[in-house]
């Protein structure tokens, strides 16, 4: 398999159950990641020293996932060039609000691209990601696409089935 082109680093492996579904979204379209649990409080050595590596071995893209006073997307860019995607956790007792702002708000000149707190916010960190590589990935592309027909086919197949439940309920004799 070719060397992945996408980092996910969680700040904690406490952090794993917000991430663990949206994993699964890079194997749907065949993309190889590589994964780490650093800290940028606990471990700033070894996320500098990961950031480095990956960015030297060819990697393009950083997904940072980390909850409470989060630091880990913004110390990731402060070590790269490469695009850090940002996932809030809320795993504090301000149900990630902290996460988000400590992501969001990054003084200018050291952008996180930050997505929405949670699991939704995963899902988009993946998807942003492979959007990335899909810029210079024509199958990628293809396959981003074919998703998003299928996502947009689902939505009207749901509508129609709730408008005929709630036509049955409206009239049992239908
Ligand atoms: C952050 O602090 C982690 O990303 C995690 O969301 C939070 C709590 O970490 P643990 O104390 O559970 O390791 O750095």
């Amino acid at each position: 398999m070719s060397k992945p082109l996408i980092a996910v680093i969680l700040g904690s492996k406490s952090d794993l159950p917000v991430a663990e579904d949206a994993l699964r979204i890079f194997e749907d379209f065949n993309i190889s990641y590589e994964f780490r649990v650093l800290s940028a409080h606990r471990t700033p050595d070894a996320v500098r020293a990961f950031v480095q590596a990956f960015e030297g071995n060819g990697g393009r893209v950083f997904i940072a996932v980390a909850g409470a006073a989060a630091h880990l997307a913004g110390v990731v860019a402060s070590h790269t060039l490469l695009p850090v995607i940002g996932v809030p956790v809320p795993s504090s007792a301000l149900f990630g609000l902290d996460a988000l702002l400590s992501t969001v708000q990054m003084p200018g000149g050291i952008p996180v691209a930050t997505m929405a707190i949670g699991k939704a916010g995963m899902k988009n960190a993946v998807y942003f990601a492979l959007q990335i590589l899909a810029i210079e990935n024509t199958t990628l592309k293809k396959a981003l696409i074919r998703f998003r027909k299928e996502m947009a086919k689902k939505v009207l197949v749901d509508g129609e089935t709730v408008k005929k439940s709630l036509e049955r309920k409206r009239d049992p004799s239908s």
